[in-house]
């Protein structure tokens, strides 16, 4: 069973094949970032036209790369949401006009799942790529960390799960960025302010971690005002000064530190909670999935707490991939999920879990 599966819920217009729900065969990404730089963040309808150009090259590269042709793909599979609305468009028309043309059944797939289920992939015929070593076992529990989603989700079967937690406001990854424009890092702002980190002392300040109502809900919209004061504060300013001042004032010996402190108490709060759910629920796998993913504090933090090992996807897997997609695409395929109808499917930019 081959799928090929289509993402472009943003900035990165990707498309995956993958065989069995296990083997990698291609995963090609274009990614309109460097267009978005100048911006300082995703300017969606730049992201929507870079789709519109990308798609159609990048959907034949990934066919080339594994080795297939169009009568080698038993399905198609789709992101459907959430995700920007004009983005998520062009991923669901070139999907829904190839199952048409053809003849392929189309899955629909949620983003987020797609982030876990990358983990599933343990083989692969591409250079380059580290797999994990085995697939997930349920009870899965599934920690979610990327630009908009900071969820825990456990999994008792295949399509068959349940919402712990999530984030009331903005997402791990949102703080990362905010954080980055704060001391004046460039976009994309997490992996900036991860580096930053690197040479600052983690333990330098003390910033809030939010107590929350839901035992598993997370809140970062707190901790990221605390930095924004924090470093007004260091500066010798106080909280009229403008964000937009503050990277000019500060040495680069604060923007270490401020760095280093906001990362290990982002972390701590997302590790905090997967210890808890970790005691409550004994899963026998933990999975981690979006770009926070690839953060070494929140991968060191996890190995130090967890009692037993978390396998993380390779770090081109952590962002937004078409693999991830096609890896979806397989189990509904497989598992006879239902399919999507591909003269009507529409987006659902605000799909949740
Ligand atoms: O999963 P993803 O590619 O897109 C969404 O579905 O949102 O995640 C993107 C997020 C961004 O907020 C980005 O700043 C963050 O992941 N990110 C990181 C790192 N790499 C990407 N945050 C912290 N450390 C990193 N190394
Ligand atoms: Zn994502």
């Amino acid at each position: 069973m081959k799928v090929l599966g289509i993402e472009s819920s943003c900035d990165e217009t990707s498309v995956g094949v993958v065989e069995d729900g296990k083997k990698l065969l291609s995963n090609v990404v274009a990614s309109s970032v460097d267009l978005h730089a100048q911006y300082g963040g995703v300017v969606p309808e730049i992201a929507a036209r870079s789709h519109i150009e990308a798609i159609i090259p990048v959907i034949q590269e990934a066919l080339d790369k594994a080795g297939c042709t169009w009568d080698d793909i038993d399905a198609i599979a789709v992101t459907q949401g959430a995700g920007l609305n004009g983005s998520l468009l062009i991923g669901v028309l070139a999907a829904r006009t190839l199952a048409v043309v053809k003849n392929k059944p189309l899955f629909a797939v949620n983003h987020v799942e797609g982030h876990i289920y990358v983990n599933f992939l343990t083989e692969t015929t591409l250079e380059g790529y580290k797999m994990v070593g085995k697939q997930p076992e349920f009870p899965m529990l599934g920690v979610i960390v990327s630009g908009g989603h900071s969820q825990l989700v456990l999994w008792r079967d295949h399509f068959d799960y349940t919402l712990l937690g999530q984030t009331h406001d903005d997402a791990i990854g949102e703080a990362f960025d905010k954080v980055a424009k704060i001391i004046g890092m460039p976009y994309p702002g997490g992996i900036n302010v991860s580096r930053k980190a690197e040479e600052g002392n983690p333990k330098a300040f003390h910033l809030p971690k939010a107590k929350m109502a839901g035992k598993y809900d997370f809140s970062f919209s707190g901790l990221k005002t605390a930095v924004l004061r924090l470093a007004q504060e260091q500066v010798g300013k106080d909280y009229s000064l403008p964000s937009l001042e503050l990277p000019g004032l500060l040495n680069d010996g604060q923007k270490a530190d401020i760095a280093a402190s906001f990362q290990r108490v982002a972390c701590e709060t997302i590790v905090d909670k997967v210890l808890m759910a970790y005691e409550e629920f004994s899963p026998r796998s933990v999975v981690i999935g979006g770009g926070v993913a690839a953060n070494s504090e929140l991968r060191r933090q996890l190995a130090e707490r967890l009692p037993s090992p978390v396998e993380y996807p390779d770090l081109k897997l952590c962002g937004d991939n078409g693999a991830m997609i096609a890896t979806l695409g397989c189990f509904k395929a497989e598992l006879a999920q239902a399919k999507a109808d591909a003269y009507s499917l529409s987006i659902q930019p605000n799909l949740s879990m």
